[in-house]
């Protein structure tokens, strides 16, 4: 792999799911690497080569490049201190998390406003503040005028903005080798050093876009717009299919034969969760009606509403499968909001068994890497330590996340713990007729 310039010293701040992947790549790329976080347990678990969350391959990255592990190149490291970053680095990527404001539908800036801050006295020579975080557009320019305001004297410190479009469990593979990169610039010399620090990539043949401030923030809030509309875009017609009979697996199939449709991101089933679509597309249409133009974005609204009824229509089928759901053993697969990764935010899977829950049935959940977070956010279910101990009693089970080892599942022996063998299949991927050969009734979502 081609070593980044030797010359460029990196600080990465905020290393949560998006920073310490981007951290461990930069360090992968051959730049020394300095993360920054305000949290110092996690800081002291990433310089002992622990990482704080399960995202694949990350671990071992980590290992090969933080300071101190066996064989390591050493270029990683983290650290508390703002000071520190602010003599360590050439570029500053700004990874903090920008979440839904509590009650509203628009983004929390209070984490980026915080690092800018803490950062900005502490940048005394030319460098380049580049932000990665997903904001309302018109955000790159507010941190740009605060950083010419505050910065000292002679700093020369100027901001770009790289909105980041990895995918949580493909975040190694994304940030190495990303579909574009995108740039949002004032001058050739940002260009220059986001085009040095992204050779590798680029010399891969990755597309690199400058454009203004405004652009590329709104790259970002764009496509994660239209890969939530695509997902509830099938799943209107899974809606469509359950009432006119029809099959919305086979339907998706056929669309995705079309080129210009294609079949990525038309999978239907319970719809989208995480800590990015559901807050990116609420914080779009927030920002759409504070410029004046809410109307173009009307259709988010529409998007998230029949995302939030997939979770309804759940528990409606629970409801229809076993009758009262007061008293109900139900069996929950899955935690996370997706496959292969830990993250519980706006998980689908557990906002099900919560309204389960809350309406009387006692839910036990199995998750095979989310436990720990699904705990603690939802206190009030069960937890298993495997899917037969999940079921065992159960009168219904529930897949709702699509990890492989739920597909692998051997529905007799499952079948032999259960006390009524149903299951509803919330993730469109389980093989119905073994399931049924098995002796279970086995529904799932848009499919008479
Ligand atoms: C998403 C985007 O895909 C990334 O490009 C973006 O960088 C990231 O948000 C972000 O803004 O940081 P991520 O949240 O990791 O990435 O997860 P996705 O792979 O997009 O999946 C989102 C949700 O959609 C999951 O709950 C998944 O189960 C669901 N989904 C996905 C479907 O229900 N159907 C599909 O066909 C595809």
């Amino acid at each position: 792999m081609q070593r980044g310039s030797a010359r460029l010293k990196v600080v990465v701040i905020g290393v949560g799911y998006l920073g310490a992947t981007h951290a461990a790549c930069m360090a992968e790329l051959g730049f020394e690497v300095l993360g920054v976080d305000v949290d110092a347990e996690k800081v002291a678990s990433l310089n002992q080569g622990r990482l704080p969350f399960y995202e694949p391959g990350l671990d071992t990255l980590l290992l090969q490049h933080v300071e101190g592990g066996e064989g390591s190149t050493g270029r990683l490291k983290f650290t508390a201190s703002y000071e520190e970053a602010g003599r360590f680095g050439d570029l500053f990527f700004l990874c903090v998390n920008t979440p839904q404001l509590a009650g509203e539908f628009s983004a929390d800036l209070r984490h980026l406003d915080a690092a800018v801050e803490a950062l900005v006295p502490h940048l005394d020579r030319p460098c380049l503040v580049v932000g990665k975080s997903t904001v309302p557009v018109g955000t790159a320019d507010r941190v740009a005028e605060r950083i010419a305001a505050a910065a000292p004297a002679g700093a020369a410190a100027e901001l770009a903005w790289n909105p980041e479009f990895l995918r949580e469990s493909f975040a190694v593979q994304d940030t190495l080798h990303p579909d574009r990169l995108v740039a949002g610039v004032r001058s050739e010399r940002a260009e220059r050093l986001l085009r040095e620090v992204y050779a590798t990539p680029i010399a891969e043949g990755v597309p690199f876009l400058a454009t203004d401030f405004a652009t590329a923030e709104l790259v970002k809030t764009a496509a994660n717009s239209f890969l939530a509309t695509k997902i509830s875009f099938i799943n209107a017609m899974a809606e469509m299919c359950e009432s006119a009979g029809a099959d919305v697996v086979r339907l998706s199939e056929a669309l995705s034969y079309d080129e210009r449709i294609g079949g990525k991101f038309l999978h239907a089933g319970l719809g989208f969760g995480g800590g990015c679509l559901p807050k990116d597309i609420r914080a779009f249409v927030a920002r759409a009606g504070e410029l004046g133009v809410g109307q173009a974005l009307t259709f988010l609204r529409e998007v998230d509403s029949i995302n939030t009824r997939r979770r309804s229509r759940m528990v409606e089928m629970a409801r229809e499968q076993c009758g009262a759901l007061r008293g109900l053993r139900v069996a929950v697969l899955g935690a996370s909001f997706k496959p292969d990764s830990d993250d519980i935010r706006d998980s689908p899977a557990l906002d099900v068994a919560g309204q389960l829950q809350r309406q009387g049935a006692q839910v036990t959940v199995y998750d095979p890497k989310a436990m720990d977070n699904a705990r603690k956010a939802y206190p009030a279910l069960d937890y298993a330590r495997s899917p037969l101990e999940a079921a065992e009693g159960a009168r219904l089970v529930l897949h709702l996340t699509e990890w492989a080892q739920f597909r692998e599942l051997d529905p007799a022996e499952l079948g032999a713990v259960v006390a009524e063998r149903h299951i509803l299949d919330g993730r469109n991927v389980l093989d119905a007729a073994a399931w049924r050969a098995a002796g279970w009734t086995y529904r799932s979502m848009g499919r008479s």
